[in-house]
């Protein structure tokens, strides 16, 4: 097994350097010589594949041995025939430069036609609140890039359905989920949703409301589904760009954390070495040299790259990097934070063999960095780095913060959770390939309570139009990160002595910042360098003493503004909940 790993970090090496070279300058020379590196690669696993079998290892006593040999055994796309494999790269490759390079032109000047998703639309959709240029953006970019990925789609789908099988899976859906380690996985995912259900309801209820305010009721109804062009963002995942239309309280603290950043001339490296200090003061591992030498923070002018912020293990030591256009906002520190995240758990676990060098489980290597942002985003911490006045300690400021805080998080999960939940339901043939576009809007309404603020049709392909469907990147992992994130988060609070469940008025949960606990550090470490090495509910249990995923201290930690919403809708008579939209999306093609 030893040989095995290091073969297997070698072929790790190579495969993934490949793809760097390739993502972070896309030209079609760079690209043929990634495919061919990636086909060979594939052999060569496949060869060591064939030796493991040689093994009777699902026999082992040893648990550990067994493990390794389990996780060594899942191949992946690999597994494919030759034929298939070189197919399915060259399908999800060919969506993916269709994403990425993908321009609309601009709403006032028809004939500048060269409008980027980062930064041109991102900015867009943050700063815009004209509901005519943000509609046209909406339906430009999803003609120019998920409309195009339709026919690869549809092979995209059988290709995955062969890999599941390939790797001696009969269900494609239990294959995706693999690494969860968990049978009753999917419904215990739909109990968390059900428990956050009523919470998300209030913050819905509530922004439509003063979205309703601001635009009138022709472009958003009073009780129907929110457009979703309206929400900040190009997908309405996230909400925080419409804090200022949104929050009552918006303003009562002089300038945002982004026009300080902006006036104190913050540049991406500074984020950068911001987010690494916070890391370093908790006695975690500083950024090795290599990762300073060899990250790209800003987007090139000299050529194409992938811009979707990405953290990587080159899984060579201490070569790691991000990838990753900044823009200096207080949004994209929050990424930083997230992408140096993975990075840190890459070095905490770079000692482990190579088939543990994962997360407990992908939704635990999207958590590290976010639980880190929560406590920089704290008042205390926003004030401590100068990027915000001293904190305050009124009940609006709390609301404050808490609902900007809520319009990222709250808003997200129904997004986090449907985006896998579609995809599963057309690998198991639930939805039909010729509903697929229906099928889509129909989960939008149900948990998002989103509408296309146009009609939509089967020429349409809008889960094309978002990044990790056209990358073959699973996203329920976004969905667990965020619920166990604030559980990561209310066990180190506890662990710095900082929060006492019995007495959150005292102590609120939000208002802790482990900044410098290097107790609470050190127990994040230790979860941390388990790596993959034992399945997610052991890493779950020392971190925070239990075994399973809970929403509970996510709703500790947001009580207040629960409390304060509910009784905001209700004094003002806001609806709660949404009736079925007026919009088509389930026509016939053409
Ligand atoms: C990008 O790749 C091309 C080869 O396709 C190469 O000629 C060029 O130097 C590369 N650019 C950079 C900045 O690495
Ligand atoms: C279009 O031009 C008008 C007038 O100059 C300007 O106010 C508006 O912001 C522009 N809209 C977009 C989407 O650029
Ligand atoms: C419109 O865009 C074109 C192409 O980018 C540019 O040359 C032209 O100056 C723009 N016109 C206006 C009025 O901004
Ligand atoms: C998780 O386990 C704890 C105790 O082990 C229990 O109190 C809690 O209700 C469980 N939560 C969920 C969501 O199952
Ligand atoms: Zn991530």
């Amino acid at each position: 097994m030893k040989e095995f790993n290091q073969k297997s970090e070698k072929l790790a090496n190579k495969a993934i350097a490949a793809s760097w070279n390739y993502e972070s300058n896309i030209t079609d020379h760079n690209s043929r010589v990634k495919n061919e590196i990636l086909k060979e690669v594939s052999k060569e696993k496949k060869a060591m594949w064939k030796e493991l079998q040689r093994f009777n290892w699902k026999n082992f006593k040893s648990a550990d041995l067994k493990r390794q040999f389990t996780i060594a055994n899942n191949l992946g796309s690999t597994a494919l025939p030759d034929d298939k494999f070189k197919e399915f790269i060259e399908t999800t490759e060919a969506m993916s430069t269709i994403y990425s390079k993908a321009t609309v032109c601009d709403f006032n000047n028809k004939t500048n036609c060269e409008l980027r998703l980062e930064p041109d639309l991102t900015e867009a959709f943050a700063k815009l609140r004209d509901p005519e240029a943000l509609k046209h953006y909406w339906s430009a970019w999803r003609d120019a890039s998920g409309k195009k990925c339709r026919q690869l789609y549809l092979r995209y789908i059988e290709l995955k359905k062969a890999e599941a099988k390939a790797n001696s899976f009969d269900d494609p859906v239990k294959y995706w989920n693999f690494d969860f380690e968990s049978d009753t996985f999917e419904t215990d995912i739909m109990k968390l949703w059900e428990q956050l259900q009523p919470f998300y309801q209030q913050l819905h209820g509530f922004v439509r409301d003063k979205l309703y305010r601001k635009y009138g009721e022709n472009v958003v109804s009073r009780d129907g589904p929110i457009p979703a062009h309206l929400l900040g963002n190009m997908w309405g995942q996230s909400w925080g760009n419409i804090n200022d239309i949104v929050n009552p309280f918006y303003g009562r603290t002089t300038l945002s954390a982004t026009q300080e950043m902006l006036k104190q001339g913050y540049t991406p490296l500074k984020m950068a070495k911001l987010s690494e200090d916070f890391f370093k003061s908790i006695n975690l591992t500083v950024m090795p040299k290599e990762f300073w030498e060899r990250s790209i923070l800003e987007q090139p002018k000299d050529r194409d790259i992938v811009c979707h912020a990405s953290a990587w293990d080159l899984q060579d030591g201490d070569d790691v990097r991000i990838k990753m256009c900044t823009e200096v906002n207080e949004e994209e520190l929050g990424v930083m934070h997230h992408e140096m995240g993975h990075i840190e758990y890459f070095l905490q676990y770079k000692g482990q063999p190579h088939v543990y060098r994962e997360g407990a489980n992908s939704g635990f290597h999207e958590a590290i960095g976010d639980t880190i942002a929560l406590n920089v985003v704290t008042d205390k911490h926003m004030s401590k780095i100068g990027l915000k006045p001293a904190a305050q300690r009124s009940k609006e400021d709390t609301i404050n913060s808490l609902l900007e805080t809520s319009l990222d998080k709250i808003a997200f999960l129904p997004f986090g959770f449907l985006i896998d939940q579609y995809r599963w339901d057309v690998l198991r043939g639930v939805t039909n390939t010729e509903n697929l576009e229906c099928a889509w809007w129909k989960l939008r309404e149900k948990y998002q309570g989103l509408e296309p603020p146009v009609d939509r049709s089967e020429a349409d392909f809008d889960p094309a139009a978002k990044y990790h469907i056209v990358s073959d990147v699973p996203y329920v992992r976004y969905f667990v990160s965020f619920v166990i994130q604030f559980q990561f988060y209310k066990a180190l609070c506890v662990e710095a002595g900082q929060y006492n469940p019995s007495t959150p008025d005292q102590t609120p949960l939000h208002e802790c910042d482990i900044y410098g606990n290097t107790a609470a550090g050190n127990l994040l470490g230790k979860m941390l360098q388990m790596g993959s090495s034992k399945p997610w509910q052991d890493a779950m249990e020392v971190i925070t003493g239990q075994r399973n995923m809970d929403a509970g201290p996510l709703m500790e930690y947001f009580k207040p503004l629960i409390d304060w919403l509910t009784e905001e809708n209700k004094k003002h008579n806001v609806p709660v909940g949404w009736k079925p939209s007026k919009r088509h999306s389930c026509s016939r093609k053409g």
